[in-house]
């Protein structure tokens, strides 16, 4: 099955590394070709140090980069039999990007979300076909997180959602059924995770980088709170709260926090630009608790 791939940002790059590892033909589109390019090259790199770590032949990733196909028309798009989208965490652009795509695949096409906190429901609202649509939720860094949230629909016809978990299991993902409700699982629970954390920042209880020293160091957390923020970028991060927040009828448990909001303002998006939380600009001094 050819997989095509919408947004060749972060999610997008590592949806289609883990497709073409998995041997599918992929067709990965962007608006803008420096996009397409960061997105090559970060699977190059990815795959070669795979091989270098000897988990994966150098005829294996030559095969599988040569897999990724970049594109900027959606009509090479009329011979996949998926299509997945993770694209701006914006409702109106993507219920207009499916609009757009749906009159070039075919009729077998499954078209899907990768978002993150957006209902499902009303992105298959969008669709003349909406019974064909679902949630596949990746989490960051897609060729690494093995969980995978499968979200149907209202709309999705019976049967869809275990064909996609049967898919995703054949990468190497562990499925998880999800229903319809804003964040879905992880990204509701996480919402306080972020929430309360910015929340003892601005009190000036503690700075960001003992936070995610005690949270790491002490709580046994991967990755503190602000580390955490800045590497999934605060445009995407602050969008999911929002969202969250506006779906749960502003329940005050989900606000948003104007702290993350400057950072927005200011393009401070995190580790993609070189600065959020933290400084990652080359000679910054490193963070320390
Ligand atoms: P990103 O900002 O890294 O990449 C988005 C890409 O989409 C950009 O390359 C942009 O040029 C492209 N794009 C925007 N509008 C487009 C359009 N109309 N047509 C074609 N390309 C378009 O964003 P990221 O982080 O990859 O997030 C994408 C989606 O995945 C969002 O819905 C987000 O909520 C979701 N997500 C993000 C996670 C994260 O940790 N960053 C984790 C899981 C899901």
């Amino acid at each position: 099955m050819i997989i095509g791939i919408i947004g060749s940002g972060a999610m997008g790059a590592g949806i289609a590394q883990v497709a073409a590892t998995a041997g599918h033909t992929v067709r990965l589109l962007d608006q803008t070709e420096a996009a397409l390019a960061r997105a090559q090259q970060s699977i190059q790199a990815n795959l070669r140090k795979l091989a270098e770590k000897g988990k994966l032949t150098g005829a294996a990733v030559e095969a599988a980069v040569a897999r990724v196909q970049p594109t900027r028309d959606y009509l090479d798009f009329s011979d996949c039999g998926l299509v997945l989208e993770a694209i701006v965490e914006n409702l109106d652009a993507k219920q207009q990007l499916f609009r757009q795509i749906e009159s070039t695949v075919s009729a077998e096409c499954v078209l899907a979300s990768n978002t993150s906190s957006l209902s499902i429901t009303s992105l298959a609202a969008a669709c003349q076909h909406p019974e064909r649509f679902i949630g596949i939720h990746f989490f960051n860094p897609a060729p690494l997180m093995q969980l995978v949230e499968v979200i149907p629909a209202v709309q999705t016809r019976p049967g869809l959602a275990n064909e996609i978990k049967q898919l995703l299991h054949a990468w190497g993902k562990v499925p998880v059924l999800a229903q319809d409700t804003p964040g879905f699982i992880v990204n509701r629970v996480a919402r306080p995770f972020y929430g309360e954390a910015i929340r003892l920042l601005e009190e000036g209880l503690a700075d960001a980088a003992t936070i995610d020293w005690a949270t790491t160091e002490l709580g046994g957390f991967r990755m503190g709170p602000f580390a955490l923020m800045d590497f999934i970028g605060h445009d995407v991060n602050y969008r999911v709260t929002e969202s969250v927040f506006t779906s749960f009828f502003y329940d005050p448990r989900y606000k948003p926090s104007f702290t993350q909001k400057r950072l927005l303002e200011a393009g401070y998006l995190g580790r993609k630009s070189g600065r959020g939380f933290y400084n990652y600009q080359e000679g910054a001094p490193p963070p320390e608790p």
